[in-house]
């Protein structure tokens, strides 16, 4: 029996090495999602994750094919802030304040919920029932607090919510045997641009890191993806926060 996912961002950086990680492997049938066909040439199914339109299409082209169903959502998409990384909460204009954030929690919190609700009645018809919200350690309080960490302000507070989002659901949802997993990849180079909040924040969160994961060895390549995978789909219980190291050390 085939396996099916439905990866969001899957044009590019992590979400495109979920997807070619999980086509490798003939048992899975995968759909990776993009939200503009110019940048997703390979992909199958369009799905910008903030347009209820375009989801529900892609949901039904899904069912087209599966007969309905669906084992695994993969909520990988997300707007990273590239512009501002650096400022902390107090040194904001209000225009730029109100329109990031207004952007981080549109797209990584909203842009979540109505994919996930779009798809659970795909989810529902299979055994698997099982969503991956990929977040970030920079969503975790206690990390925040320990790595004394005041920059990616948009990013930070959209992935904190989005981590409550995941718990609201697996409370929801846990009687109906679903699972919903955090899981944060760690921090990736994804972006040329080096002022990607994690890659930005990277120098001043490594001279943290270097007191508090003293075996850290710098950021992830994208082909830490099938490392990822397998930390996803090891037996985890429903509300679980991950790491790429599938426990709670963040880098
Ligand atoms: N890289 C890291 O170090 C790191 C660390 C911790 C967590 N993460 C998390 O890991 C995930 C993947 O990160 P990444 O570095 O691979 O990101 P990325 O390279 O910036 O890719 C982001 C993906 O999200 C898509 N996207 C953005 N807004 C969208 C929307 N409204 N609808 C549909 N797709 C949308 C982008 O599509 P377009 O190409 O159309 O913009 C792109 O495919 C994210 O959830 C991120 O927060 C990354």
């Amino acid at each position: 029996m085939l396996v099916s996912y439905f990866v969001t961002g899957a044009n590019r950086g992590i979400g495109l090495e979920f997807v070619n990680k999980l086509s490798q492997d003939e048992s899975n049938l995968v759909f990776g999602t993009a939200r503009s066909l110019k940048r997703a040439d390979k992909l199958n199914a369009l799905a910008d994750i903030n347009d209820i339109v375009a989801l529900k299409a892609a949901a039904e082209g899904v069912a087209s094919i599966t007969g309905g169903s669906l084992d695994v959502l993969i909520n990988n998409a997300a707007f990273i802030q590239l512009e501002r990384p650096h400022l902390a909460i107090s040194e904001y204009d209000e225009d730029n304040l109100v329109k990031d954030i207004e952007t981080s929690v549109h797209v990584n919190v909203t842009g979540v919920i109505l994919t996930t609700n779009v798809l659970l009645p795909l989810l529902r018809k299979r055994t698997n029932k099982q969503v991956i919200n990929v977040t970030s350690a920079l969503g975790d309080i206690p990390f925040t607090e320990l790595a004394d960490f005041e920059a990616a302000i948009p990013y930070s507070i959209s992935k904190a919510a989005l981590n409550m989002t995941n718990l609201k659901y697996a409370i929801k949802l846990r009687e109906e045997g679903f699972t919903f997993l955090l899981l944060s990849p760690g921090i990736v180079g994804t972006h040329e641009k080096s002022s990607a909040p994690e890659v930005a924040g990277e120098m001043k969160l490594a001279r943290k890191a270097i007191t508090l994961y003293p075996n850290w060895k710098g950021p992830l390549t994208t082909h830490h993806g099938s490392v990822l995978l397998k930390k996803m789909t090891q037996k985890t219980h429903n509300g679980a926060f991950l790491s790429q190291n599938g426990n709670q050390e963040w880098l």
